[in-house]
């Protein structure tokens, strides 16, 4: 099933919005900027142009979305200053799916563009923001007109749930689970990561020919360790449909049918994937570490004791999974239950897993070049 009609993060800045847990990615994206100032400076500096265009793919809509914009246009006025340059106008396009909240975005603009002009001066820019609803597995922009892409916590989205988990005669073989576990037979590791190797190659291919000779991309996506448990959360999420099948409220089908269209994979398959499809050159791949509950401080949360902080911990973690899945749950399963059913058995499952682990949530860094042999 394709993703790009049903996948959306949670609208708004409600309690369960994505707006309102992405605190975790953030402070990811946050690590990574040294990574971004070193590759957007490297085209800026080789391109000068007089207007910088530059992409942000599965924006969503939320504080992280203008961040990076603002991370951009801040690095780039620093550097023009350091060259003792006028500083480039800004054109930069927010895309993300057709079902993205881009209202809410929309509608934050005039307050972004207000403290653009209060902290950088009437001279500098301007920036233009613009939206781009579409697929990034699909072309989005004419060739040769993007300086510099960026992407956080989108690549890990698939274009559809594997194509390889539903046998020749139809048979679901990734029953009772949503995503790999530690005991899926090898044929739904491979359709997973079959799935990933013909997507970020499209997506590498597609990106290559929008950018112009010598442009840049860096993308943030969640990674895995090669000796790592798949998805410890989803698989969660799975135990809990699991035990709502037991007591007759999910269907047993609807389960057996319905898969994460979600894949992490290893720096080694990412780099096999950028060398094989061949339009770009690895500058960096480092992987990014960070607690699930994003390294709280359980002082500064209020909490009493070590029970209470768990507790606290599960639930943002619980919060930050409902806030990226709730829409696809919701149409899979959304008439038999209810989400607030579902998260609060997951938070107790959670629970119990955090006073034995520590949950850690990894994540792969690329910063690409397009090659020069590309028109
Ligand atoms: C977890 S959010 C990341 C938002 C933001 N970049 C951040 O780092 O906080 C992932 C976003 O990727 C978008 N996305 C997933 N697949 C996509 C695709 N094929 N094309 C465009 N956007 C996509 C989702 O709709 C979602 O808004």
């Amino acid at each position: 099933m394709a993703t790009n009609k049903l996948l959306h993060m949670n609208g708004g800045f409600g309690e369960t919005s994505y707006a309102n847990n992405s605190l975790l990615q953030r402070k990811v994206i946050l690590k990574a900027k040294p990574i971004l100032k070193e590759n957007i400076t490297r085209v800026y500096r080789h391109i000068q142009p007089d207007c910088l265009n530059v992409v942000d793919l599965g924006c969503s809509s939320g504080p992280n979305t203008l961040m990076t914009a603002s991370e951009i246009m801040g690095i780039i006025h620093a550097v023009s200053l350091s060259l003792e340059l006028k500083a480039p106008a800004f054109q930069i396009f927010l895309n993300d799916l057709p079902g993205n909240d881009f209202n809410t975005i929309f509608q934050s603009l005039p307050e972004f563009y207000s403290k653009l002009r209060q902290d950088k001066g009437d001279n500098f820019g301007p920036g233009f923001i613009v939206g781009v609803p579409g697929s990034f597995y699909e072309r989005l922009f004419p060739d040769s007109s993007i300086h510099f892409f960026h992407s956080s916590f989108s690549v890990h989205w698939l274009s559809q749930v594997p194509k390889g988990l539903t046998s020749n005669g139809g048979t679901a073989l990734n029953k009772g689970d949503i995503y790999i576990t530690d005991t899926s037979p090898p044929a739904v590791r491979r359709a997973y990561c079959e799935q990933f190797r013909e997507d970020f190659k499209l997506f590498l291919k597609f990106r290559s020919v929008e950018l112009v000779r010598g442009g840049g991309m860096v993308l943030t996506f969640r990674g895995r360790l090669e000796d790592e448990n798949p998805s410890t959360t989803f698989n969660l999420v799975g135990k809990v449909l699991h035990d709502m099948v037991l007591e007759g409220k999910v269907e047993e089908a609807k389960l057996d049918n319905f898969d994460i269209p979600y894949y992490g994979p290893t720096e080694k398959e990412v780099r096999e994937i950028i060398e094989d499809e061949g339009s770009f050159s690895v500058e960096r791949v480092e992987f990014s570490k960070l607690g699930w509950d994003a390294d709280m401080n359980e002082s500064n949360e209020g909490s009493n004791n070590i029970e209470d902080g768990v507790a606290m911990k599960a639930k943002f973690v619980a919060q930050y999974i409902r806030a990226v899945t709730e829409p696809l749950l919701k149409t899979q399963f959304g008439e038999a239950i209810t989400m607030d059913d579902l998260f609060l058995r997951f938070t107790n499952k959670l629970v119990h897993l955090m006073q034995l682990n520590d949950l850690v949530y990894n994540n792969l860094v690329v910063s690409l070049t397009k090659r020069q042999t590309n028109a």
